[in-house]
């Protein structure tokens, strides 16, 4: 059981005017308030550059919980009692002298409470401050203590094998590996967490899982939007930095690697870093016939006309982004060799869901004739993640009647009719590991240089050779025609699962 309550805990939110502190971050420490895991003495001290009062702040942040937390519009009282923990310190991050009204907040609460307080640095700026800022929370002296003070780093960590290496470089000067908290909020997910327990916590799958039964695996990450208002940064990011070179990878590094000896960070650290060192790399012949690239055009989507990606709001009309990446990876190992594991993710597309196939071989003789057997699979383990949140096992059975016919059926474990209690949001899970000192759901550094290692031949493919057929795909499809002809070369073809009846 985590404990949390008598240890005093600051958060300072950076960029506490932005998005995500209103949207994702105050809303989950509201929740974890409200089901009791905050410390009995805590405070969140958010800081901006914009001028504005607490009372300002605690506005803008009640309108973010009414519209985003899962548990629905604030109750007075309990947002009152909340609210009394929340500060607003006006700061330029540049410049480390203004700081002092951070500092200030802290040497009092220190006082207050007659201990020295966790600090939780987080950082929801643009990456482009990380340096700065990381660099003035050192000046001034608020990352002191090593077991007290922490600093929690959102995505993207760099944006090529260079930076990421440098960003770490810089961190590390002033902090120590187990003082920063990489966030990728995929691992945070209730269902993404599940992998693990579902993976090794079951005798009867190690048996299975691995090239003797699994003839190959799917990663399905799909979405229905567009870039919305984010094609500024989307711009110099693109479906690779955005979502494979984190998301993605940390759902394969999942299914794929060893049973670790505990549940500890390092550990499991070490058995994911194992698969990242076993992908196979990617040369220019492997980047040829193994990778697939998009870019949405104009379109409907729900009989809505919707624009295509040269056409939304900071992009370019000639832009070269991808919005859609398909890959085939293999893991050169023992357990994996010779099993392909594809991989889509793209935006505008038919479907916003997220899946992962596991799809078992072919049975080694058929007892059954051919008129019983005509609608055939293979066996599948489809593991959802959202919207659906679920487990199913495809299996064969007999279709009820006088004939011997076959069919597929499910095995199902879903969350909603199994769990009544709520599921949390993948932030209150990594805000709650940030203050009890839990790494194992965040990224060690030589992760994610390892995760742009594997990509960063692509990805400098793709920027030296602008695509010449851009925009290939339609809004409301499965992405361009590529990326079928990808799986369906190897004779298999993308799996989905029927949402709210739509295929
Ligand atoms: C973010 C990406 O990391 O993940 C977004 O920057 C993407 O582009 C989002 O839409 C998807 O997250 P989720 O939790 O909605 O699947």
């Amino acid at each position: 059981m985590k404990q949390i309550k008598s240890q005093p805990t600051i958060f300072i939110i950076y960029g506490a005017t932005g998005d995500l502190c209103w949207r994702k971050l105050v809303p989950a420490l509201y929740n974890l308030f409200l089901d009791q895991w905050m410390p009995e003495k805590f405070s969140i001290i958010g800081s901006g550059r914009t001028a504005m009062t607490s009372e300002e702040f605690r506005l803008k942040l009640l309108d973010g919980v009414n519209q985003f937390s899962r548990s629905g519009k604030a109750a007075e009282d309990r947002w009152s009692e909340f609210s009394q923990h929340i500060f607003y310190e006006a700061a330029d991050v540049n410049n480390y002298e203004t700081y002092s009204g951070i500092c200030n907040k802290v040497n009092n609460y220190e006082q207050q409470w007659d201990s020295k307080p966790y600090l939780i640095h987080y950082l929801a700026v643009a990456p482009a401050l990380f340096p700065i800022i990381a660099e003035n929370i050192a000046k001034n002296k608020l990352a002191e203590h090593r077991e007290h003070a922490r600093i929690v780093i959102e995505k993207p960590f760099g944006r090529d094998l260079d930076s990421a290496k440098a960003l770490n470089k810089l961190l590390n000067e002033y902090f120590k590996e187990e003082q920063i908290y990489r966030i990728d909020h995929y691992l945070g997910k209730e269902t993404v967490q599940n992998i693990l327990a579902f993976r090794f916590a079951n005798s009867i799958l190690e048996p299975l899982w691995n090239r003797n039964y699994i003839q190959h695996v799917q990663i399905s990450v799909t979405e229905n939007l567009g870039v919305e208002s984010r094609g500024g940064y989307y711009e110099s990011a693109g479906a690779m930095r955005d979502m494979v070179q984190n998301h993605i990878l940390q759902l394969l590094c999942l299914i794929a690697m060893e049973p670790p000896n505990n549940f500890n960070a390092a550990e499991m650290h070490g058995r994911k870093i194992d698969v990242l060192h076993a992908f196979r790399k990617f040369t220019p012949e492997l980047i040829r016939t193994s990778v697939v690239r998009g870019q949405y055009a104009k379109g409907w989507m729900e009989g809505k006309e919707v624009p295509g990606y040269r056409e939304e709001q900071g992009v370019s009309p000639q832009s070269n982004t991808e919005t859609f990446a398909a890959l085939k990876f293999f893991i050169d190992n023992w357990r994996w060799q010779g099993v392909p594991f594809y991989v889509r993710t793209g935006k505008r597309l038919h479907q916003s869901a997220s899946i992962i196939t596991i799809q078992f071989r072919d049975l080694p003789h058929f007892v059954f004739p051919p008129e019983a057997v005509e609608s055939w699979q293979q066996n599948r383990l489809i593991i959802s993640i959202q919207p659906e949140m679920s487990i199913r096992l495809q299996v064969q059975g007999k279709r009820p009647g006088l004939d011997m016919v076959l069919n597929t059926v499910d095995m199902v474990f879903d969350y909603k009719s199994t769990y009544a209690s709520y599921t949390p949001e993948a932030y209150e899970t990594l805000l709650l590991d940030a203050m009890t000192g839990d790494q194992t759901l965040f990224m060690r550094g030589d992760q994610v240089e390892a995760a742009w290692e594997l990509l960063q031949p692509i990805i400098n493919v793709w920027t030296n050779k602008p695509s010449l057929n851009f925009p290939n795909y339609s809004a409301d499809s499965w992405g361009p025609e590529l990326a079928e002809a990808l799986i369906a070369g190897d004779g298999f073809h993308w799996f989905s699962l029927p949402l709210n009846g739509k295929k």
